[in-house]
């Protein structure tokens, strides 16, 4: 299997009847899921996006990759939270781990990340990394009125009219957004840019599978139709809702047992700096499906072996509140040996001639027991490689296990109404027209 779970360092934590024993309500929250009787039913056509794409878009992606791999050094890809963080861990997770050091390579469209924060060092410093070479801009927004895109998209697009004037502008930018509303498909209209859509049915968090990924992924050079073949594979095998079938299910309902009986912060973890950013991805997924109403696993990460000289003290011996899911690469893309030495003083010649990735092994075992022992629960969601079939098999991977996971801790896994309350405080600060009021009372509470 490209992707699959091991539950076999759970043993102390979960009885073996516990599995059969939520299975029932596993079942109910698979018809919530597949027959759309369950809150949010509107927002799961991510469930068919591998096998029922709209193909002709899909050919539009690809050539528009292809003239902007044509036409440009570097692609502007401007979006944030599910409109930025699947093509960034997408990027990292197929890319050699020093990507943006070939940016002087004439023959590579870099893709850079931009509106993704509020830094104006950030966006300065961007500004200096494209300096006067070719570039273009993909700008993503599903409600396109986002403050943080909506800026930083400002300051590329008269950039880009600066360098090229308007027309040739215009036939550079590539907005994907809603297919009828707001703000930038109105601008996208009136300007002529090509337009990718993002469905209706599709939250943010749940949608690097359409444009919103595949268009900055395919830039980048990866192939997206293994990404959705990968994808598509994995719909098709996590479709029986008998959790001694389905890894995908068997993860939802693991996590869910174990966050009632008190591990309430999730840890995804790696063994793999290009991995880092998965979790990010990740973290959005299961924090905006599952924290509301006051309820909800908390979804953190940690980076091994590094972190285990900083956050591993607390994971062995702290509060009691952790599970680990790591998601361990069986097969890494290249492999080294430890060298030999022509003395011993470091005393490391017992390992000489031992490849670092078995090396890299030995200590997520060793990782898994010593956590056990300490009281914490481990999940591992093995993968054979880092490549496009493997990612997009894992993206489904996850993105079923929340579906499911949300509806098990009874909740409505797909709407995320609490991301728009520090909105309006802001827009008050900011004073953007119509939110006078409440910025005059925060600024009163706040002795301005
Ligand atoms: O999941 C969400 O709704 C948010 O994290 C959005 O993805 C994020 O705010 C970006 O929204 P938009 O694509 O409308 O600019």
């Amino acid at each position: 299997a490209h992707v699959s779970f091991d539950a076999s360092a759970l043993k102390q934590f979960v009885h073996d009847n516990e599995l059969s024993e939520i299975q029932a309500m596993v079942n109910a929250a698979d018809s919530q899921l597949r027959e759309g009787t369950g809150a949010g039913a509107d927002f799961r056509d991510w469930l068919h996006l591998p096998t029922e794409y709209d193909q002709e878009e899909f050919a539009r992606i690809q050539a528009a990759a292809k003239q902007i791999q044509s036409d440009s050094d570097f692609l502007v890809t401007i979006g944030i939270g599910g409109s930025y963080l699947g093509a960034r861990m997408a990027l990292d997770f197929l890319h050699d781990s020093f990507y943006l050091a070939h940016a002087d390579n004439d023959d590579q469209t870099m893709v850079v990340f931009a509106g993704n924060s509020l830094s104006s060092s950030y966006l300065q410093d961007l500004i200096n990394l494209i300096g006067d070479k070719d570039f273009s801009i993909n700008v993503i927004s599903k409600s396109g009125t986002t403050t943080e895109p909506s800026i930083a998209f400002r300051i590329f697009h008269e950039m880009l009219v600066k360098k090229y004037g308007e027309t040739e502008a215009n036939k550079r930018i590539y907005a994907t957004t809603d297919k009828a509303r707001g703000a930038l498909k109105t601008e996208a209209d009136a300007n002529g840019w090509e337009t990718f859509i993002i469905p209706d049915g599709v939250g943010g968090r749940f949608s690097v599978l359409t444009a919103v990924g595949l268009l900055p992924i395919a830039v980048s050079g990866a192939d997206i139709e293994q990404l959705m073949a990968g994808a598509a594979k994995a719909e098709a095998t996590y479709v029986d809702p008998d959790l001694t079938k389905n890894e995908a299910y068997q993860y939802a309902a693991y996590r869910n047992i174990l966050y009632r009986k008190g591990y309430t912060t999730e840890l995804l973890e790696n063994y793999e700096p290009n991995m880092a950013m998965l979790a990010e991805w990740w973290k959005q997924l299961a924090g905006e499906s599952e924290g509301k109403d006051q309820k909800g696993i908390y979804p953190s990460s940690a980076n091994f072996t590094t972190d285990l000289h900083s956050l591993g003290q607390y994971i062995q011996e702290g509060r009691r509140n952790l599970m680990e899911t790591v998601v361990k690469l069986d097969q890494p893309n290249h492999d080294l040996n430890v060298p030999g030495a022509a003395n011993d003083l470091d005393g490391l010649g017992y390992l000489e001639g031992k490849s670092i990735d078995w090396v890299n092994t030995q200590a997520y075992r060793a990782v898994v027991a010593a956590h056990n022992e300490g009281g914490v629960p481990v999940m591992t969601v093995h993968i054979d490689k880092e490549d496009e079939f493997t990612l997009g098999y894992l993206i489904y991977f996850f993105e079923v296990a929340m579906g499911i996971s949300g509806y098990l801790n009874g909740i409505n896994p797909f709407n995320q109404p609490g991301v728009e309350a520090y909105k309006t405080n802001m827009f008050g600060l900011l004073g953007k027209p119509g939110f006078e009021e409440v910025g005059d009372k925060l600024r009163a509470q706040m002795n301005d």
